[in-house]
């Protein structure tokens, strides 16, 4: 995983996942290191992700005392188990329904939740968070929120954009990324992640990015972009183009029976290899 510092105290822990035929998704979280101190969200779910790991590079994960998880895709929970066992202080922040699906393969403890509801907010010492649903969601459980005292926008699935490498996907700043790019990649996310947004009111879509405006945050922080500073009104141009953005379609049968077919049969040396010694 990258490290990137976003401001006085937010750190992003920038991992990403090569789809093909999309590109390379970044996956990231963010540390907020304040009195309180907040991660948000925990990660790829992979066998290989070991997350405690990586945030203990910049913070103490028994200091943490919030994990808000932003909906409990296993793009975003590859680390929470083993994180609320590392930071014994910390609480889960989520939804009465996120911590009912994380119920449907986990037993959640009850006494360690934080529910909170678009509109809520929490004081956690040094600043406050407040819920907010971002306009274009994967999930019923998704909740965002803003922070009181820098002014960033954790947007999770919203704004996301798989990248043309995975550089480029775990960088540093979106900014990186050219406008061409970054909007189609913008508008290919917001096909995969969000169908539905086709079918959108254009009327109420304008308005809930208005909303959204209104918040003017001081950066905007996906899950599945590069952190962006300095780019409110690209970002809000291209998520008022989505409802009328090209449709996508998932690889069929027959794409995967190609796929499959241009893989290299193993040669007879290699099938041949002796088991690793040790
Ligand atoms: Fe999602
Ligand atoms: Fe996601």
């Amino acid at each position: 995983m990258e490290q990137h510092r976003i401001g006085a105290d937010i750190t992003v822990l920038s991992d990403n996942a090569e789809v093909p035929g999309i590109g390379f998704l970044p996956v990231n979280t963010f540390v907020i290191h304040g009195e309180q101190p907040v991660v948000v969200d925990t990660g790829l779910s992979t066998p290989d992700k070991d997350y405690v790991s990586a945030l203990a590079q910049v913070i103490d994960p028994a200091d943490v005392r919030w994990v808000w998880l932003t909906h409990p895709d296993r793009d975003h929970t590859g680390g929470l188990w083993q994180l609320l066992e590392a930071a014994p202080q910390a609480k889960l922040i989520t939804t009465f329904g996120g911590a009912g699906i994380l119920g449907c393969e986990y037993e959640v403890p009850m006494h360690r939740l934080q529910l909170l509801n678009p509109g809520q907010s929490l004081d956690i010492g040094d600043r406050t968070l407040t819920a907010w649903r971002p306009p274009l969601f994967d999930s019923p459980v998704t909740v965002g929120f803003q922070e009181s005292l820098g002014g960033a926008l954790l947007a999770s699935d919203c704004f996301g954009g798989p990248m043309p490498s995975a550089e480029l996907a775990s960088g540093p700043d979106l900014r990186e990324v050219s406008d061409d790019e970054r909007r189609a990649a913008q508008l290919l996310w917001a096909a995969v992640d969000s169908p539905w947004v086709r079918w959108m009111d254009r009327a109420v879509h304008v308005r809930h990015v208005d909303q959204l405006r209104a918040m003017t945050p001081s950066a905007i922080l996906s899950t599945h972009l590069p952190p962006a500073v300095g780019m409110n009104d690209k970002l809000y141009e291209t998520l008022l183009e989505a409802p009328d953005g090209p449709e996508f379609s998932w690889p069929d049968q027959a794409a995967l029976d190609a796929m499959l077919a241009s893989f290299e049969p193993p040669t007879s040396a290699s099938a041949a290899a002796p088991a690793p010694v040790g």
